[in-house]
């Protein structure tokens, strides 16, 4: 129907124009510019009058198609976000205005404290006509835009300011129709295609420790997959462990020598690390002991018994500790280390040989990409014949594309491997494996963690913090906070428990994703477990605080609760009702524009938006009134509705950065 609608407008306004130009020759007539032709004149008048007729006619038919329209819009099934309705309106009408752009600039921003959102393309195009020598002024492509704009349930009116700023202003009836669908429905993403994504992330290294920049990716990467999730894709969440390559050689050669029993029995390694140096001390003093490492690592990569045996030992006890860390972060993942592509690399080395896309260098074969200027080229194999970082690389790509179907590859790493993967991107690219017309490649590089003495994260004696003992510290001084606060008067035993592991976890969580991931950010728990400011705890409280709303109203009412939020009429005349209503309609927004530059600190900004937006509603619309002796004389529901949905999207919001809310507080 927006179609027909469209299409009937534009035949208004050549009408119009026909009906001006008409008019234009009969005033000319009578003005006497044209000497005295009454016979023309009068079979003007009566074109006139014809046009006229259509025009109301015309008329008649689009304001009856637009009320059909929007009474059929006030109750739309999908929310959707405003800023891409809005860019496609107004894209559609760029291009209908002047065709001579194929693809026609259109620039929509969101909220503002002037307007609700703005078209800003006007001065653009206006310098774009310029340049093909039409000359047109800003103020009037924004006045031909606004004429031409096609009906919208979303848009109350449009308003021209300065030199051709588009304000837009929403209609409530849009607004009211979001959040009845989220109360009854329950919060629903924006429609899109389905996809198969694949994200790569946290990816520690066996017998190394799990350090910090592993949590920020296991952070982040866990984020994205819940967000992607959420939308209905289908998503493989990969942690490409570092289980294979050349320390694995003196690793087995050393447990050969310190639990010959391996074989038969498990070796109490306690700590990996110890064993690691142990063995890195003897591979860097003892010949006779280097020369079997290097025997061992091809004895394992060439599938012999014992050295898997002991390969396989080894990675157990590292994955018990990183099993740890993702149980405590409630982290699902599927482990597919390196060493799961070692076949696959010896077939892709080979295609590549084949194509003539590698180069001998000093014994080694490397792959160009691009070569562009400060590029570095790929080592596909190392001189001694052994694979590379590289190599898997490149192999990852080639069966996430060809076996896993992916339409989407995300790479979670700190950004000093952006250079690494933008010549794999590159490489695979040049080789064919990868088309980026048909797939979405993401390299996701973070930037580091550091102490709050500014430089890079470690412990007091200059050691890379453990895991373990970095979130052991987050829960214990979050159970000193809960007691500060006298919490554990009001909690049971579990209670206390929950709310302690998961304000400790989703403050650590929440200071990594709210923060630019491609900054570095600062670690510190006097911050992140503060109450105030953009912190998890204040959401946290504050979400409770919005829960207990309708909760405090009793039983009886929260019964009738779905009966309530069906038949309620949403109601958002008080002005903070509806600066309310319109955080909370920008939550597709959110999502897309995550989706677009893959970063969730949006969402954290988002929530601590609506948390604080909510409070300004709440300090001035009273929901709940009581007498003195404490009794509920008035329940104001569209209100109380109001906090119910403003619960809901906040849970969302929540569940997608993967913190656990409390039940109380
Ligand atoms: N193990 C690597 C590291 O610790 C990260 C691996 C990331 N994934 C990948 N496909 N390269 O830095």
């Amino acid at each position: 129907m927006e179609e027909q609608i469209a299409k009937e407008s534009h035949r208004l306004s050549s009408i119009e124009a026909e009906i001006a130009q008409v008019e234009n020759s009969i005033k000319n007539i009578k003005e006497g510019n044209f000497g005295d032709e009454s016979a023309e004149l009068s079979s003007l008048l009566t074109e006139n009058s014809k046009l006229k007729f259509r025009l109301e006619i015309l008329n008649k038919a689009i304001a009856n198609e637009r009320k059909q329209m929007s009474s059929s819009s006030n109750s739309p099934t999908e929310v959707i976000s405003i800023i891409k309705h809005l860019y496609d309106i107004f894209y559609n009408t760029t291009k209908a205005i002047f065709p001579q752009f194929e693809d026609p600039i259109c620039v929509i921003s969101s909220q503002t404290n002037k307007s609700d959102y703005q078209c800003n393309s006007a001065m653009p195009l206006s310098s774009k006509l310029k340049q093909l020598n039409v000359q047109m002024s800003s103020l009037d492509i924004a006045k031909k835009l606004v004429e031409n704009l096609p009906y919208s349930p979303l848009i109350e009116r449009t308003e021209i300011t300065g030199p051709g700023f588009i304000s837009i202003f929403l209609t409530k009836d849009y607004a009211k129709t979001f959040i009845s669908l989220i109360l009854n429905e329950g919060v629903k993403p924006p429609p899109m295609k389905k996809l198969r994504v694949v994200v790569d992330f946290s990816s520690p290294n066996i017998a190394k420790q799990m350090h910090v920049g592993h949590l920020r990716s296991t952070i982040i990467g866990d984020s994205i997959s819940r967000l992607l999730e959420f939308l209905g894709h289908d998503v493989l969440r990969i942690n490409h462990l570092g289980d294979w390559g050349t320390q694995f050689g003196m690793l087995i050669a050393h447990l050969e020598d310190i639990f010959p029993n391996y074989v038969n029995e498990s070796p109490p390694i306690a700590d990996l690390q110890a064993f690691y140096k142990e063995s890195k001390k003897r591979f860097d003093e003892d010949e006779e002991f280097k020369k079997r490492a290097y025997d061992r690592v091809v004895k394992l990569q060439s599938g012999e018994k014992n050295s898997t045996k002991a390969w396989q030992l080894i990675c157990d006890v590292s994955r018990r500790e990183f099993q740890h860390i993702y149980d405590l972060l409630d982290v699902k993942i599927v482990e597919r280390g390196e060493s799961f592509y070692q076949s696959r690399m010896e077939s892709l080395v080979k295609e590549l040989d084949e194509q003539g896309l590698l180069e001998e260098d000093e014994g080694r074969k490397i792959m160009w990409g691009e070569k562009t200027e400060g590029e570095i080229p790929l080592t596909i194999v190392k001189s001694g014949g052994g694979f590379t970082y590289d190599t898997s690389d490149m192999a990852t790509i080639k069966q996430r594309i060809e076996e896993e179907k992916a339409d989407w590859i995300i790479y979670v790493t700190d950004a000093g491997q952006a250079t690494h993967f933008k010549s794999i991107f590159a490489c695979a690219k040049r080789a064919g494996i990868l088309d980026p017309s048909k797939i979405r490649i993401d390299h996701l590089g973070f930037g580091v963690v550091l102490g709050e003495d500014g430089k890079k994260f470690k412990t007091r004696s200059g050691d890379t913090v453990k895991l373990s003992d970095l979130l052991e510290e987050g829960t214990r001084r979050s159970l000193e906070k809960l007691k500060e606060k006298e919490r554990d008067k009001i909690l049971n035993e579990q209670e206390i428990i929950d709310a302690t592991n998961n304000v400790a976890y989703g403050c650590i969580k929440y200071a990594d994703l709210s923060k630019s991931s491609r900054n570095d950010y600062v670690f510190s728990f006097d911050r992140m477990l503060d109450d105030r400011g953009n912190t998890a705890v204040y959401l946290l409280y504050a979400y409770v605080r919005i829960c207990s709303i309708a909760r405090n109203l009793g039983e009886e009412f929260n019964k009738q609760m779905p009966k309530l939020k069906k038949e309620t009429p949403i109601v958002l005349d008080h002005e903070k009702e509806w600066k309310l209503a319109k955080v909370l309609i920008q939550f597709p927004d959110i999502i897309e524009k995550i989706l677009r530059e893959l970063n969730i600190h949006y969402l954290c900004d988002f929530l601590y938006h609506i948390a604080t937006t909510f409070t300004e509603f709440y300090d001035s619309c009273y929901c709940i009134q009581k007498n003195k002796q404490g009794e509920v004389v008035k329940i104001d529901v569209s209100r109380v509705l109001l906090c119910e949905a403003t619960a809901a999207i906040m849970a969302q919001c929540f569940d997608i950065l993967g913190i656990k809310t409390l039940k109380k507080v």
